[in-house]
This record gives C-alpha cells, structure tokens and sequence, in this order.
C-alpha cells in the first residue's frame, strides 16, 4: 500500500461528516484501487460542539487557514458553503494543494480563475459533488461519454423544487407548506430563496454546460425562472393536457456555435422518464451523437449520497497521484474560444397560457387577436366554467411552437387587457 493522501477538511457538517465515516469504512473497491486517506486537520467553526464522528487530539481546529497551510495535508476538502469559501479554494491551490469540493456557487461563478490556478499549480480541482449529489454526471460527461457530441442535456437538478412539485401534483397540500415540509426534512438549503427560484440549478447547470458544451459563463448569463407562481390548478390542468410540471435546467446546442441554457417550468409529456422523477431525487437526460438518450437518476443531495462523490474524487486523486500523473482539468482551461449562450428571446417552443379573464363575450377574440399578431398559432383552448374570483374565469390557452419573444409582447398585451383579471401565467413545453 502507497503512502496515504493527507487529507485537510473544511467543514465537519453532513456531507464532512459523511466523508470520514466512508473513508474510515474504506470500501473495498477503494482499497483495491490502493488509494488510502488520512484525515489529518479538520476545521469547523465550533469546535466545541459534539459531532457524530471521533476525530483524535489535535485534528479539529476552528481555522480553515491551519488547515491549508499544514504540510501534512495535500488535499483540501472544502465542504461548508460559507461565505469565506472561494477565498479558501483559492488559498490551497495557490498553496500548490489539491482541492475537492462540493461548492457549487463556487465553481459556477470563479471556475475560470480557479481552473487557471490548477493548471499553474499543476494540482487538481475536483467538484463531482457539486451538481447532482451522489450521481456521477461530472465524471460520465468528462470522461465517459468523451466520444461524444452532446446535443443536449435536460436535468432535474434541485430536490426541494422537485420535492414541493411532486407533493403538490400528488395534491398534498400548497406550495408554502409542502416547503416547509421540505425544510425540515433537510432537503432545503437553509435560506430556500436559492432553491425556489432556480438560482441552485442555474449555478449547477452553469457547472454542466461547461464540461458538456465548453462554455464559460456564470449563472448571472442563464435565463433563470423558479417555482414561486406555479398554483396546483396549473398542474391540474397540465395532467389534463397529459403533462407534468418540472423545474427543468436545459442546455443545448443553438444556432450559430451557441448554447441555450434556461432554467425554468417546464411542461413534459407525463409518461417521459424525467416526468417520473419523483420527489427529492435528480435526474439529467444527455443526448449524445454517438450513444443517444441516456437518463441518469438518483439522490442529489444528502450525506452519504453526497459523501459518495466526493470520496470518488478523493480516490481518482490518489490514483493519478500514484501514477505520477499531472493535473486532470485539461478540459476545464479556456484553451479555445469560449462558447457563448444564446439568448433565450430567439428559442422556439410550445407554451401553455392561463390567464385569468371576464367571463363576456369577445374576451377570447381579443387574446387571439394578439397572438394571431405576434404570429402565435394555438393549438388548444380551455375554459373551465368555474368562477374563481369575483365572475373572473381561469382561460388557458396551448400554443404551437413560438419564439420566447414574440411570446413575451403577447403575454405583455394580454395583461394591459382590461377584461384581464390576472395576469398571464406562462409555462414553456418540452417534448422530450
Ligand atoms: N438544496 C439542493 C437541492 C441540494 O434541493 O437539490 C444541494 O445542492
């Protein structure tokens, strides 16, 4: 057996946690691949708190600084999600240390700046845990599926909006209870504005286009839209249509040499695999030149899961390491010209329409009138004889495939209706 890889730890939480206990359980697979761990310095910011794993004397210390600078560690694991945390990352690598992290805010924003001083320091940045929890998407895109051309990539990559959607379809309750419930079942992070409004795909889905596509943008370049309006009469009448309602993070080849990449609602055909994820799991679709549809899906969150990554980075660290191997993040450096983004104004889709309406006669005609203009053609109308609000009915109207802008000019027309009691909701469709 080879020297042991010291390990530095940053954070000692769920996923910190997780991670000693499978590097002290050692699995065989990991033995057989001679990589062996040694925790060495762990940093938390409470010392004196009591946790579920034994560290010897000396091991904890309330300084992720002593951490990266202790000779004796040359992998830092940065697992907090803190704020001082991209100062840290980019601390040990300066300092010539590995780095694993499961940070994903971190490499969707800096990864340009970090990958650069990887490739300086000839060490390695892993980030498996970063996106998608337990299910090893960063490795299979980099490496196996690397003979392919991907097309293009559709994924469930938040738990708690998956987790709230499926509760709500299943009709368990409304969207602020059933995140509550998210919340204390831990799926949640701890301020869920992240999660709800996208923002956590849109940085994971930042750190995907990049390995799957070569782009370089952040998430602040991602058309990104959460799940605070969706209502369950809207997955009602999705069901009824044959749909379901997913929060969808999509990234795929455009026109002239760009990406689209858009997080958002999505409407999917109710018996698509994706459609049949159900509560807190992920799930991501690749379509690939060479092997097709492949439909990846499992835990994206939660201490062994996540644990699970970060301990298969540890072990391809170990191994290049032992081979003698230099840097693995070739694919990471901004080698060639950068991919751009396309702009979500230009993609065509079908788009599902509620609008809440006057129940009189020529409502209908003057919606259709705006989008006969706008060149939107509809492809089904429904109106439910229910009164919902003070005599207003719910109106919803399915389109065939349109441009997002000319989409958003009629939608924008529709709402300075006056016989227009609530505004357009609008959810994009995705046949998959
Ligand atoms: N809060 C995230 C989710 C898990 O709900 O998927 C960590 O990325």
């Amino acid at each position: 057996m080879s020297a042991s890889l010291g390990i530095g730890l940053i954070g000692l939480g769920t996923v910190g946690t997780g991670v000693v206990q499978l590097l002290r359980e050692a699995p065989a697979a990991v033995r057989r691949r001679k990589a062996s761990f040694e925790v060495r310095r762990v940093a938390v910011r409470d010392p004196a708190k009591a946790r579920d794993v034994q560290l010897a004397a000396g091991v904890l210390s309330g300084d992720a600084e002593q951490v990266i600078s202790d000779p004796a560690v040359q992998v830092v694991v940065e697992l907090t999600g803190a704020p001082g945390a991209f100062g840290w990352i980019r601390q040990a690598l300066q300092a010539g240390k590995h780095v694993v992290t499961a940070n994903k805010a971190v490499i969707a924003e800096h990864g340009d700046e970090l990958f650069d001083l990887a490739a300086e320091g000839d060490v390695d940045l892993l980030f498996e845990a970063s996106v998608a929890g337990g299910i090893p998407i960063i490795r299979s895109l980099r490496n196996g599926l690397v003979a392919n051309h991907v097309e293009s990539l559709y994924g469930i990559l938040n738990g708690t909006t998956n987790y709230i959607l499926t509760r709500m379809a299943r009709g368990e309750g409304d969207y602020a209870g059933i995140l509550a419930q998210a919340q204390a079942a831990g799926y949640a992070e701890p301020d869920p504005a992240a999660d709800v409004s996208g923002a956590d795909a849109a940085a994971k889905l930042a750190i995907l286009s990049r390995i799957a596509f070569h782009t370089r943008g952040t998430p602040a370049d991602i058309y990104c839209e959460g799940i605070e309006g969706i209502e369950a009469s809207d997955i009602e009448f999705a069901r009824e249509l044959g749909f379901a309602i997913k929060l969808l993070a999509i990234a795929r080849q455009a026109s002239g040499g760009r990406v689209e990449a858009r997080v958002h609602p999505v409407m999917i055909p109710a018996e698509s695999q994706l459609a049949n994820i159900q509560d807190e799991f992920n799930a991501i679709e690749v379509v690939g030149s060479a092997v097709g549809t492949q439909v990846f899906s499992g835990a994206g969150a939660g201490r062994m899961p996540t644990a699970s990554a970060v301990v298969s980075d540890l072990v391809e660290l170990a191994e290049r390491r032992r081979r003698g191997a230099s840097t693995s993040i070739e694919d990471m450096i901004l080698g060639e010209e950068a991919v751009g983004f396309a702009d979500i104004c230009g993609v065509e889709m079908r788009y599902f329409l509620r609008v809440l309406v006057e129940d009189r006669p020529g409502v209908l005609e003057q919606i259709a009138r705006i989008l006969a203009r706008e060149g939107i053609s509809i492809a089904s109308v429904l109106q439910k004889e229910r009164d919902l609000e003070g005599g207003a009915v719910p109106l919803v109207i399915v389109t065939h495939e349109a441009r997002e802008r000319a989409m958003q000019q009629a939608v924008g027309a529709i709402d300075a209706l006056p016989m227009v009691t609530r505004g357009v909701r609008l959810i994009r469709m995705q046949e998959l």
